[in-house]
């Protein structure tokens, strides 16, 4: 997006960016005139590693402040949306975005509060130097990936363990080796975390990683930089994962499998494949016993039919049958079969 800048004297720009009680970012609103930010954001920007070129991409912007990252985006020709919590009048960014001629939108809002009925869906999501402020990084996770296009890019870059670990002496020092491929994270109450009572959680790069995995998303690179972290991550559409976080959410189970297919997507988790894969097994064992059953009583009924055949004909001789044998031989004949019989079918 090309920008035109406000048209002022060099005082006047000056006088602006003095009526900013504190900058965060250290913007180039002029060449040679930067603000003076506590926060490096140029030194920041080189490790991020943004795509050169984001034009056509719809960007956004989480905890911009005073909207150095929103700025860069959007000079790299995305359309970017920016939020934070503050008032923009708390922070830098109107100042800036008017000495740059910047069309970047500010929107106060909260990043839990994401979603694409407001916000629309996005390429590309900065999450910066936000994560380790929230009391739900995971919450903030899912309502940044219900906002991301199936294959988004998201860039977190938080406070990490690795290095960081705090001692209750107020020290860092750097966790154990062996717990390199934990899933960590230290809880910061109150103002232990550099006086800030904003500051709540720090994971380690692998809990940062399975954080985001069990958010849906894949991670694509990750890197410990001292105390923080950069990772780069792609969000998937996987059905296990919506599966489980529906479930957490509070839903019955069912309407969680009902929602995590919606729009087509493969719905079981493999865990619920094997239960049902038992239970087609054990139906089918059913449907073989009541076939061998069927065969069985089958049987019965044709004996049945053979000792009423011989009562009957027993029946008959008595009424005036041959002579050829004794009546009373063939009449005992008969009900001795049909006796068997009958013990045969008392036994089943
Ligand atoms: C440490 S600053 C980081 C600024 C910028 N993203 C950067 O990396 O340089 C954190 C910003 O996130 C904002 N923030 C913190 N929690 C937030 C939340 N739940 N929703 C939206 N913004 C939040 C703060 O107001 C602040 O402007």
């Amino acid at each position: 997006m090309s920008r035109s800048a406000a048209p002022l004297g060099e005082d006047e720009i000056r006088r602006r960016i003095d009526a900013v009680p504190h900058w965060y970012h250290r913007i180039e609103v002029r060449p040679g005139v930067v603000t003076p930010g506590i926060n490096d954001s140029a030194e920041v920007l080189r490790h991020l590693e943004l795509p050169d070129r984001c034009d056509g991409l719809r960007a956004l912007d989480i905890g911009v402040r005073d909207g150095f990252f929103s700025f860069e985006l959007e000079r790299r020709g995305a359309e970017v949306v920016a939020i934070d919590y503050l008032d923009a009048s708390e922070t830098g960014f109107p100042v800036a975005k008017e000495l740059l001629g910047s069309g970047v939108e500010y929107r106060v809002d909260n990043v839990y509060r994401l979603g694409p009925a407001d916000h629309g869906e996005f390429d590309i999501v900065l999450f910066l130097g936000v994560l380790y402020h929230l009391r739900d990084p995971i919450l903030a996770l899912d309502r940044i990936w219900d906002v991301c296009r199936e294959g988004a890019l998201v860039v977190v870059e938080t406070q990490l363990l690795d290095q960081a670990f705090l001692d209750p002496d107020g020290s860092f020092r750097a966790l154990d080796p062996a717990l390199a491929d934990a899933c960590l994270a230290q809880f910061y109450p109150g103002k232990t975390l550099r006086g800030d009572a904003t500051n709540y959680w720090a994971p380690s790069l692998s809990c940062l990683r399975g954080l985001l995995e069990t958010a849906g998303f894949d991670v694509e690179r990750a890197a410990v930089l001292g105390a923080r972290g950069i990772v780069h991550a792609r969000k998937v559409v996987d059905s296990e994962r919506l599966f489980y976080r529906q479930l957490e959410k509070g839903a019955h189970a069912h309407e969680a499998a009902r929602k995590s297919t919606a729009g087509g997507a493969p719905t079981r988790p493999a865990a619920q494949s094997e239960a049902v894969k038992r239970l087609e097994h054990d139906l089918a064992a059913v449907r073989n016993d009541k076939a061998a059953l069927e065969t069985q009583l089958a049987g019965m009924r044709r004996e049945l039919a053979e000792a009423r055949g011989m009562l009957e004909k027993m029946a008959g001789a008595q009424e005036g049958g041959t002579r050829r044998t004794p009546l009373r031989e063939r009449g005992g004949r008969a009900a001795r079969a049909a006796r068997a019989a009958a013990r045969r079918l008392l036994r089943r």
